[in-house]
């Protein structure tokens, strides 16, 4: 028996499998198309040549596949299994699969990732967890090979929660950072002379975050600089400029009509904070709490 298998070699699933070899476990690896095993087992990972098979040949296996459809596909009933599953998935997909495990006597603990596969392995990795707490404590030593452990809660889905809050903040921020580039690109100044400027800008801005999080987390959108009306009545000029310019508003137009309905709203003497609470429509679920409150 090896100490691990890993189902999915693709660029993170391959950097995986590296790095439980490296921290000198015993690997078994299996990827639907087979040579992308050829790599692993000349440094030494046993290679199955169906899913099935690695799932037996270890007490635990690392699920890193597509997606949820690909997983789906490519599990099968191994009574006694732990699943570790580390593809990208919305919290609905982690739940139904906790429960597919849990009818086949399998035991099933949701990842997500936050590191590419590079950083694999490295401190500035770690990887968001939530299900079978016991299972996370047998298995941390191999886990922790793979970067920083965050264990979210008992509840299969909290992972994927995280994962997904964390990635949308990412892409507001990319987002935001390329039609940046677009409009400085426009007007025919190179961008990399205004990156640095825009990097410190964000990093400045980050600063607002955790008032703003208390403010959502408690309902109190009190303003102590910038009111919603102040940011509603400059944002239209970024919008004209863009489309003065030719540019595709597609990426910042939302916020602007955020911001617009908040003020009709009567949110214009308020915090940013106070768009979040419009995003959700009240609908606020306490830890513990079982109800949507609207
Ligand atoms: N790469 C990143 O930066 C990164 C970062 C964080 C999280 N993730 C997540 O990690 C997961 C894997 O990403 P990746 O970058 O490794 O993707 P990838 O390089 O495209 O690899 C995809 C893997 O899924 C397999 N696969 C796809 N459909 C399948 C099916 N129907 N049945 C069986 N196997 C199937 C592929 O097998 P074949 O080789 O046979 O096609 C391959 O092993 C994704 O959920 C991704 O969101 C990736």
């Amino acid at each position: 028996m090896s100490d691990v298998a890993v189902l999915g070699l693709g660029a993170m699933g391959s950097a995986l499998a590296g790095a439980l070899l490296d921290g000198g476990h015993t690997v078994t690896v299996w990827n639907r198309t087979g040579h992308r095993a050829a790599a692993l087992a000349e440094r030494g990972a046993e290679v199955a040549t169906t899913a099935a098979g690695a799932l037996r040949a270890a007490p635990v296996a690392v699920v890193c596949l597509t997606d949820d459809a690909a997983v789906r596909e490519t599990l099968v009933a191994v009574p006694g299994r732990t699943l570790v599953n580390l593809t990208n998935s919305t919290p609905e997909q982690d739940r139904g699969l906790a429960d597919w495990a849990a009818r086949r006597q399998m035991t099933y603990l949701a990842g997500g990732i936050m590191a590419v596969p590079s950083m694999i392995g490295t401190p500035a990795a770690f990887v968001f967890y939530s299900g079978d707490a016991g299972a996370l404590q047998r298995h941390r030593a191999l886990l922790e090979r793979f970067g920083g452990v965050e264990y979210t809660g008992a509840d299969p889905g909290r992972a994927a929660v995280h994962d997904l809050a964390l990635l949308t903040a990412m892409y507001g921020m990319f987002g935001g950072f390329l039609h940046a580039a677009a409009l400085i690109s426009a007007e025919g100044i190179p961008v990399a002379g205004v990156e640095p400027l825009i990097r410190g800008w964000l990093t400045a801005m980050t600063g607002a975050l955790p008032a703003m999080a208390s403010a959502i987390d408690s309902g109190d959108h009190t303003a102590t600089g910038s009111t919603v009306r102040m940011q509603a009545l400059a944002y239209p000029n970024l919008l004209d400029a863009g489309r003065e310019r030719g540019l595709d508003n597609g990426l910042v137009q939302p916020m602007g009509e955020l911001l617009t309905r908040a003020v009709s709203s009567g949110h214009g003497d308020a915090d940013l904070s106070v768009l979040a609470t419009m995003l959700h429509g009240g609908r606020v679920r306490r830890e513990n709490e079982q109800q949507i409150d609207p």
